[in-house]
């Protein structure tokens, strides 16, 4: 599948059409027993080298790149895409023209700290501030978005009309899970990427946390758009049935 197929490029004009929002990609590298990290919080590397350069690719076919403030505090992600200078990224199966894509850090108390990765100078960022908390410590490395609250966090759905509204039709969210399972409540993940690493963890956090899937009968079964290897580990395409 080509970058542009992966992303569900064709879908998005239909979703920004109808929802007037982005076409929400998300993805997540796990473990065989669907770990996203250990214990510890630690999930660096959980794939391989073969399947981060392709993640690169994937992001520099979107608009915008968003993770959670949990993600921001335990990795602190640097969240560019990177240039042609790692021999595995060829960034010429990327639709002209491309650009960097915006950072997005959804964090309700503007908590990420000033020397962040995310506000270095390798793409434009954007920190998502609840409309109450002050976040003028951020405005000159950032541009800081006022968002309503929502029962937990920001309010997903003003977070996306935000974003679209700055011209980002496609979003590549990448975790971590709080935030996904926020964004599965709200019914906004056209399509979930899911990289499969050959190996256990036994306990951990799990893809999505707080989706409000409770019994067998809410389950979100998805439809499966395609199955392949990406260097040691699987590839898995999908798209909500609706
Ligand atoms: N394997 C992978 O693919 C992968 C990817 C990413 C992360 N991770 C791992 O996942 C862990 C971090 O995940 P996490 O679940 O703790 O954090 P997270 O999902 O990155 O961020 C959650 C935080 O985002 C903020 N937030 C704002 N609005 C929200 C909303 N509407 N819904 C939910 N959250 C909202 C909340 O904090 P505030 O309200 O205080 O802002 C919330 O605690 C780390 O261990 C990281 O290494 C793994």
């Amino acid at each position: 599948m080509t970058v542009d197929e992966l992303v569900g490029r064709n879908e998005w004009q239909e979703v920004n059409e109808k929802y007037r929002r982005p076409f929400v990609v998300y993805k997540f590298a796990a473990t065989l027993d669907g770990r996203i990290a250990a214990t510890d919080g630690t999930s660096q590397w959980i794939t391989s080298p073969e399947s981060r350069a392709e993640v690169h690719l994937l992001r520099a076919g979107c608009q915008a790149t968003i993770v959670g403030s949990g993600t921001q505090q335990a990795d602190n992600p640097n969240l560019a895409v990177r240039g042609n200078d790692d021999p595995r990224l060829n960034l010429s199966h990327v639709s002209e023209p491309w650009k960097q894509p915006y950072r997005v850090i959804v964090d309700t108390e503007a908590k990420t700290p000033r020397d962040a990765n995310v506000l270095n100078d390798a793409a434009p960022t954007i920190i998502a501030v609840a409309d109450d908390t002050d976040a003028s410590h951020l405005e000159d490395l950032a541009e800081v978005v006022k968002v309503r609250r929502g029962t937990k966090g920001l309010d997903i759905q003003i977070l996306l009309e935000e974003l679209y509204n700055r011209q980002i039709h496609g979003v590549f969210l990448e975790g971590g899970p709080t935030l996904a399972g926020s964004f599965v409540a709200a019914g906004v993940v056209d399509r979930v990427v899911n990289y499969i690493a050959p190996a256990m963890l036994g306990e951990g956090k799990s893809g999505l946390i707080g989706s409000g899937i409770q019994t067998m009968s809410d389950i979100l079964r998805l439809e499966l758009i395609e199955v392949s290897r990406s260097g040691p580990d699987i590839r898995v395409v999908a798209r909500p049935k609706r």
